[in-house]
This record gives C-alpha cells, structure tokens and sequence, in this order.
C-alpha cells in the first residue's frame, strides 16, 4: 500500500485521470481529478455540501479557495463570482496542476492557482471557502487557519467544511476561542458546516477605525 498522503507536496503515485462531473444547483462543469489529489474520481461529499449551501460570496474583489485540490471550490468560486479574482493555494504540486488545466478546461480566466508562499501577502480576502486539510494534524490546521482566516477583509467571510468525527465541534470553540467567531450553518451526516468571522481584534487599520 502506498504511504502518500493528498496533501503530500509531490506526489509520485502513477497518475490516472478521471473526468468529473459536477452538478450543482446553478451551475455544472467537469474537472479532472488524478490519483495522489484528494478525491480521485468523485466530488467529496463534504466539498457538495459547501458548494449546495446557501452560503454569502463576494461578487468581486479577492477569493480564496484554501487548499484546492483539483479545484471544485475555486471553480464554483470563480464561476459565481467572474467579476473576482479567485485564489486557489494548494501545497500538492499536482493538485495545484490539475487545477490550473480545470481552470482552462472551463475558460475560467479569473482563478490563480498558486503555492501558498506564491500568494500576495497583501491580499485580504472577500471570501475564504475550504474544506480545510484536517489530517495533517491539529497543531498544523490550527495554525494554517489562523494565517489564511487572518487575512479575512475586515468584513469578509470565512466557511469550512469539516467532519464531525474529525473535530468540527471542537475545531469551532478552538476558533472561537482564538479570536474568530464561529457558528455552526449546517450539520448533515456527519458534516458541519461553520461560518468564521474576521479576527475580533484585526490590526487592519480600516478595522481598528471602525
Ligand atoms: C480535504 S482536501 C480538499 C481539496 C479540495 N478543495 C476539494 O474540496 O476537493 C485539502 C487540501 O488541502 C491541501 N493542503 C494540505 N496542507 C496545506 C497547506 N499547508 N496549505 C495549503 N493547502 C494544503 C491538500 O493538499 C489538499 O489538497
């Protein structure tokens, strides 16, 4: 059995394209998704109950898809919202390819498929959708959402998807509890869905005026 994991930074599993296709309310496309990239073959069905709920998303401005896999998010972000510029940050090399190639599959001019050292430290973000990396462990995810939901526009929204057996519940106090208001929008087998709000104390100068 292989030891790589999704989130390795390259993976060098033997590649295997399947074409996906996703069906949404108001939308539909195909992606492909390879083997080493989460959800091979298949839409997550953590990732459809982000994409199916009635979520707040910018109209413009920037977008962030947080760790984009083969890129569902980033491509609904973009399709909803082709006024803004979606970012899509992943640390899996391939993941970040196969997004790229989805993004031009779709004509989908408004995405930016970048390792997350790569994207601007000055952006601030409208918008921040992901179904967040939990297995990385959870010294890691901490500080990954504390860097990425930091760079929330002051007023910006966050959504993430996490399982519950996985540790919505206590991923929700722990956020709440360093600064960013969280509420459970949704729970559906064994899914929560949780709306996070800018850091309460933002040293973002707009902020601080408010
Ligand atoms: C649960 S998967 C979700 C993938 C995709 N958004 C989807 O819904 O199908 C989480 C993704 O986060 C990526 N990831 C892991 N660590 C990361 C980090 N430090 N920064 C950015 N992305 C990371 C993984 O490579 C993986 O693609």
């Amino acid at each position: 059995m292989s030891s790589e994991q999704y989130f390795d930074d390259d993976p060098t599993v033997a590649s295997d394209p399947v074409v996906v296709d996703v069906t949404l309310p108001d939308t539909a496309f195909t992606m492909e998704t390879d083997r080493g990239v989460f959800s091979h073959g298949h839409l997550d069905t953590a990732t459809s109950m982000l994409l199916r709920a009635p979520l707040p998303l910018a109209t413009s401005g920037d977008l962030l898809d947080l760790g984009c896999g083969a890129g569902p998010i980033a491509l609904t972000m973009a399709r909803r919202s082709p006024d803004a510029t979606v970012w899509a940050v992943d640390v899996n090399r391939r993941a970040r390819d196969l997004c790229r190639r989805n993004a031009e599959r779709n004509a989908l001019g408004n995405i930016r498929v970048v390792h997350p050292d790569e994207a601007p430290a000055d952006v601030r973000f409208a918008t921040i959708w992901s179904n967040p990396p939990i297995r990385i462990g959870k010294q890691a995810l901490h500080a990954l959402l504390l860097t990425w939901l930091g760079r929330l526009a002051p007023d910006g929204t966050a959504a993430l998807v996490v399982q519950k057996h996985l540790g919505a519940d206590s991923l929700q106090r722990w956020l709440t509890d360093n600064g960013h208001p969280c509420e459970r929008l949704a729970s559906k087998a064994g899914f929560r869905l949780l709306g996070v709000s800018p850091h309460a104390q933002s040293d973002d100068p707009e902020q601080a005026q408010r």
